[in-house]
């Protein structure tokens, strides 16, 4: 749902100073090393990239799935908007990001595996998310893995739950025909310019009637 302040949201969103974490600049840079197309990126992202992709997620979001975790910049900022780690389904395909998620936040579901497996069976006792978080490098996978992400996880998404995807491209890292093809529109709702890169935020919800509505 759109906010009053959707047109701040566009203006610059600056980084803080607790935005780097040295540790975590590290394993990401290692994993990169390891893995340039999975990790797509040499830093975590920043903290005001992290406030603008969880801007629109409440408690009454609950549970949430996010995919592509990394360090977890997301998962902080998802705690900070009153979600509780047993709230949280995280998929991360990275070993060592894995291992990390699950001494920081313990209490979380952390599943490792590849997002593009994600569907109904991952429900958390039958319950459909109410938001997606994503993380995922879209630019550099195939067009037939990013189908298989968004038809998953719109599989366990509930009627008027979004999913949340940055994206340091200039347009929506989801191809056209892919949205049409879910019945599925793309919003841009805000630009971290300072991150680094720069970043911009999609929602990306379903389109009415939606043939993925189920319950
Ligand atoms: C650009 S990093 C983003 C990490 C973190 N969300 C952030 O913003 O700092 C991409 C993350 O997606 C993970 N990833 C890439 N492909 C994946 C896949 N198919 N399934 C699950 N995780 C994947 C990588 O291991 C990495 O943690």
């Amino acid at each position: 749902m759109f906010r009053a302040n959707d047109a701040a949201s566009r203006l610059m969103l600056r980084p803080k100073k607790r935005d780097i974490r040295m540790p975590d600049v590290l394993s990401f840079l290692q994993a990169w090393a390891a893995d340039p197309l999975r990790v797509a990126a040499i830093a975590p992202s920043g903290e005001a990239l992290a406030e603008l992709i969880t801007r629109d997620i409440t408690p009454a979001s609950r549970p949430v799935l996010e995919l592509g975790p990394g360090t977890g910049v997301f998962t902080r900022a998802l705690l900070g908007r009153g979600l509780k780690a047993e709230d949280l389904t995280l998929v991360e395909y990275g070993a060592k990001f894995t291992e990390l998620l699950q001494t920081r936040f313990p209490t979380a579901r952390i599943l490792r595996m590849d997002a593009a497996r994600i569907d109904q069976r991952h429900l958390v006792n039958g319950t459909r998310f109410g938001a997606v978080v994503s993380g995922l490098p879209l630019l550099s996978m195939p067009p037939k893995k990013i189908f298989a992400i968004f038809a998953g996880a719109f599989s366990t998404l509930r009627q008027g739950g979004a999913f949340y995807q940055f994206t340091y491209g200039l347009t929506c890292p989801v191809p056209r025909r892919i949205l049409d093809r879910l019945g599925l529109k793309a919003t841009c709702v805000g630009r971290a310019y300072l991150n680094i890169p720069p970043a911009a935020v999609y929602r990306i919800t379903r389109r009415r009637p939606s043939k993925f509505v189920t319950t």
